[in-house]
């Protein structure tokens, strides 16, 4: 049978063609892949890291961690090109999630008979996912968590549309069952609590190993009411092949390595957590979280896991994160209709989300604010976030040694900072209070040149850069 569309195996022959792939063998699930992982994301080129032979599994089944953490790998993810550098992925990326958002609708899944994946069925009562080699990544996490880079399918009951999420999952009941901690507010949230006010329990599959599509695209806040298969679609100019689930009707993709379907009910929990998270902290305490009565497990011979463990950046997922964000957040922005916004950027260090920068062209009095507020609240940045800069045209907002100065030289504190207060927080949030609702609050910083004093503004004491070129060429010997 050949690799179907989505395989995360063909994902894996185009990393090893261009030399992006180590091989790990003979690492302990128990925090050696998490810590070897952790390294691997510091490392020249950031490799991704596939794990075999880990100890106390047969050889074969594999856990993958690091599948978009450079430019190569996250552009050939997203389809953008094989041999994408840092500018040319972020120039390449520009304007598509909004097109792609548009054109999903004319990609309707491909329901298929036949997949790898059905090579071995488990029923629901013998179902253990620690015959998988499930990794304990982070010394104080609660658990071992199969699901970091999973993709999670949930419907809206009224109009069936599909939902794919990315959200951590614990195994729980030694080996037969799974949490599922879907932050309210989520889509996958909203269709689980309407499936329940209307039947009482919510269908839903989920994949533990596919193309990296499926991880950026479930991970990354994609519109509402679009379905992330079809957007996918989309991505690949073709229908997503997938099979259907029997007990629940959801789709499972066709080219995933290991698959679960089942329902959640209000009343089924387990304790779940903590996890060390994105944020760079361990989240909460252990508390009850809902869990899936799985009715069926699939999977591919020797399976492969893909794993995203998250942590004090950076961390597995923080570049796709930031390069998917910055480009959301600046298609947004053009669709406001709000003008001369230049570059958006969601800086790797708030893990994409906590600290953004963005750069206009100044045209009118409180243009510069109209840009800020406006990115604090635009869908692909509400979540969390904590600081909106704004910055004049002659900075690069993805430079965060320029965006400091621009703060420190051209925003007065007592009338450039601005607090919007009760906003869109997360219990994952270290600053969050254990039994309060989790708001939290933002500042935006305006550290654009007063409109006012345009004209007038001290110049920047820097040479004009033709002229710097010129001598550059003039005096390399004396510079080289
Ligand atoms: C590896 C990874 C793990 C994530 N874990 C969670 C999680 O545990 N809970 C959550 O609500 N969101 C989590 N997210 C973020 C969501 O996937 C993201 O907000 C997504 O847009 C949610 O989709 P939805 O709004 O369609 O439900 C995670 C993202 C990634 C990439």
């Amino acid at each position: 049978m050949t690799e179907p569309l989505l395989s995360l195996r063909s994902h894996l022959d185009a990393v090893a063609g261009f030399g992006e792939l180590r091989t790990v063998r003979g690492a302990h699930w128990d925090l050696e892949l998490g810590g070897i992982a952790e390294l691997s994301y510091r490392l020249p080129g950031s490799p991704a890291v596939l794990f075999d032979e880990i100890a106390g599994y047969p050889a074969g089944m594999r856990v993958l961690t690091g599948s978009t953490a450079s430019p190569r790998r996250f552009g050939r993810t997203l389809r953008l090109g094989d041999d994408l550098d840092d500018v040319g992925v972020v120039d390449a990326l520009r304007g598509k999630p909004s097109r792609w958002a548009a054109a999903a609708r004319q990609f309707p899944v491909l329901p298929v008979d036949d997949a790898p994946l059905l090579a071995n069925e488990v029923p629901g009562e013998k179902v253990d996912l620690l015959s998988f080699p499930v990794p304990r990544w982070h010394a104080h996490d609660g658990g071992r968590f199969i699901g970091t880079g999973c993709f999670v399918v949930t419907s809206d009951p009224d109009t069936g549309v599909h939902n794919g999420g990315c959200y951590r999952m614990e195994v729980a009941d030694d080996g037969r069952g799974v949490t599922l901690a879907v932050v309210p507010g989520k889509h996958g949230d909203q269709n689980i609590r309407r499936w329940f006010e209307k039947e009482g329990r919510a269908p839903v599959t989920v994949s533990f190993g596919h193309d990296p599509l499926l991880l950026v695209l479930g991970g990354t806040e994609v519109p509402h009411g679009i379905s992330e298969l079809e957007y996918a679609g989309a991505v690949l100019g073709e229908r997503v092949p997938v099979v259907t689930g029997p007990d629940t009707g959801l789709p499972i993709p066709a080219g995933s390595e290991l698959a679960i379907e089942g329902w959640l009910r209000p009343d089924h929990l387990r304790e779940e957590g903590p996890f060390g998270e994105w944020t760079g902290y361990y989240s909460g305490r252990r508390r009850p979280n809902l869990a899936i009565d799985i009715t069926r497990l699939y999977h591919r011979d020797d399976p492969i896991l893909l794993g995203a463990p998250p942590g004090k950046p950076p961390h597995d997922y923080s570049y796709m994160r930031t390069v998917m964000k910055s480009a959301m957040i600046q298609d947004e922005l053009a669709a406001s209709g709000v003008p001369g916004v230049v570059k958006a950027w969601a800086h790797e260090s708030g893990g994409g989300r906590l600290f953004i920068a963005v750069s206009l062209r100044q045209r009118y009095a409180g243009h510069a604010r109209q840009v800020a507020y406006l990115t604090a609240q635009c869908p692909a940045a509400a979540y969390m976030n904590r600081y909106v800069v704004v910055v004049d045209d002659d900075v690069d907002p993805a430079d965060l040694d320029q965006v400091i100065w621009a703060m420190s030289t051209r925003s007065d504190p007592v009338q450039d900072i601005e607090v919007m207060k009760r906003t869109w927080g997360s219990k994952l949030d270290p600053l969050s209070v254990e039994g309060e609702p989790p708001f939290n609050s933002r500042a935006i910083i305006d550290a654009c040149r007063p409109y006012e004093r345009l004209d007038t503004f001290p110049r920047v004491a820097e040479s004009d850069p033709e002229f710097l070129r010129e001598l550059a060429a003039k005096w390399r010997d004396a510079l080289a």
